[in-house]
């Protein structure tokens, strides 16, 4: 009989691509996927570690498994990514019945570790080096490439796709966890980007999005010449069958007049650009050492809309920063007001052992502080994202229709449901239809907005 297992994904889209690619080497294994804890033979958490939110959540999880443990011993209890990269040894210490720890430069051996662990080989751990532990060669090699072939069936949803262009980051933002537990920058050859490109061309992918930390300071040399992201774009664009590629997530510094032209030029490319500001504060920006000043980022912001009139362009910001004060708080309400984003994305800050900002600055600014400057931000920014939305009231967009809204999976089965799809600027729409119109290409008139949600109609040609 084949073994189960149940994975369990918070986090980013790298850590969603993650669990898919685990799930699909699974698979290949002999393993099968179960929905519930409760089924599986291996219990998986696929892990984040950007705020300690995150981190409580999956402590708590794996406290309610330690009963299931004693009852069970021989389900496996795994945690991969980036909080077994962070907290290695410790989770063993903090809960004891785990018996895998699996950072996120490590997923290929999960195969053969869950093997050894069947094989009654004892608790595993296997994670990267610490960014200080050897020279920049010896710290990328033991973050080790991930990206298996994968097979159209093992997607969620085969008509789209993520591509990890690059891992790591190299930004080191003060506040940030990331480069610690994903390791350095590095960019994929622009061959095997193209080649699993075109793989998932073949296997019937309408849209691809192109993942990296730092997406757009993507670099790669092929035939003695550079690829940048733009070059990169120009490249995919020749491959058919692709209908739209997306990419995320920009850094301010690197939205460079040639990446903005390509945007503009490709059909394909969506116009669609998350570029997270994260204050609107110089002296916030300058303790985050985010390496630019927000005039440098409205400056960004102007040449983006200049050059691709339209652009949706949405953000993150952090609030309740070390050392934020009422002022400069108010200069980032300035900036989310005038720079009316399409979306912004709003955190409270949270520190983070092993960053910078842990190290040097006082995690001064009272919860109750954060949290009314992140509802005050979040009702600015849904006004705009409102206000942003009311003019497509009546016009026809192109979605590509993903499947059944959350809703309708709840309702008995019919050819008739409740359907979600995406525009190229990433708003969902959400409209009446048949089932077999998923995975196709639509338009839709629309009929109805709010901050979040657009609704329509398919429009019978
Ligand atoms: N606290 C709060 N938010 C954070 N982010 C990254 N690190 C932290 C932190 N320590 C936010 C940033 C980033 C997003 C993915 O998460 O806004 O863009
Ligand atoms: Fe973190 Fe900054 Fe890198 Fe983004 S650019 S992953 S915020 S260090």
């Amino acid at each position: 009989m084949a073994k189960c297992f149940y994975i369990e994904t918070v986090g980013c889209q790298m850590n969603v691509l993650d669990s898919e690619l685990v799930a699909a080497s699974l698979r290949r294994a002999g393993y099968e996927a179960v929905d519930s804890p409760r089924k599986a033979d291996a219990i998986l958490f696929n892990t984040c570690s950007v705020r300690q939110h995150a981190e409580d959540k999956i402590y708590s999880a794996l406290g309610r498994l330690k009963n299931v443990k004693e009852h069970y011993p021989h389900k496996v209890i795994g945690v991969l990514g980036c909080m077994a990269q962070k907290d290695r040894e410790q989770i063993f210490k903090r809960a004891p019945h785990v018996d895998l720890v699996v950072g996120p430069g490590q997923l290929a051996q999960l195969p053969s570790l869950l093997e050894r662990i069947a094989d009654g080989r004892g608790p595993q751990i296997e994670v990267s080096l610490d960014r200080k532990a050897g020279n920049r060669r010896e710290i990328e090699e033991s973050f080790e490439r991930y990206d298996p072939a994968r097979d159209a069936p093992a997607r969620p949803f085969r008509h789209q796709a993520m591509v990890r262009i690059m891992l790591g980051c190299d930004k080191f933002c003060t506040y940030c966890i990331v480069p610690s537990v994903r390791g350095p920058e590095q960019s994929r050859p622009v061959e095997e980007i193209e080649s699993e490109v075109r793989h998932l061309a073949d296997q019937g992918c309408l849209e691809v999005t192109l993942i990296g930390q730092t997406v757009n300071s993507y670099q790669s040399t092929a035939d003695g010449r550079t690829f940048r992201l733009s070059d990169l774009l120009y490249r995919l664009d020749g491959i058919e069958g692709i209908r739209r590629f997306k990419f995320v997530t920009n850094y301010p510094r690197h939205m460079t007049t040639d990446l903005l032209e390509a945007v503009r030029d490709l059909k394909r490319v969506s116009p669609y650009l998350h570029v997270p500001a994260q204050s609107g504060s110089n002296a916030v920006l300058k303790r985050m050492k985010r390496g630019y000043t927000v005039e440098q980022y409205r400056e960004m912001l102007a040449a983006t809309r200049e050059t691709v009139p339209g652009a949706a362009v949405t953000s993150d910001f952090i609030v309740g920063f070390c050392g934020e004060t009422e002022d400069d708080f108010q200069q980032t309400v300035d900036l989310v007001r005038q720079s009316r984003f399409r979306n912004s994305f709003i955190f409270k800050y949270s520190p983070r052992a092993g960053t910078k900002s842990a190290e040097l600055y006082e995690d001064d600014v009272p919860d109750e502080v954060k949290r009314r400057r992140n509802n005050e931000l979040l009702a600015i920014q849904n006004a705009i994202s409102d206000e942003e939305n009311r003019p497509l009231l009546g016009r026809t967009v192109e979605i590509l229709v993903e499947g059944p809204s959350k809703a309708s999976r709840k309702q008995p089965a019919g050819d008739m449901l409740q359907l979600t799809g995406r525009t190229v600027c990433d708003r969902i729409v959400v409209f009446q239809g048949h089932h077999r119109l998923i995975g196709t290409i639509l338009p839709v008139r629309i009929t109805q907005t709010n901050a979040f949600t657009l609704f329509g109609e398919p429009v019978i040609r």
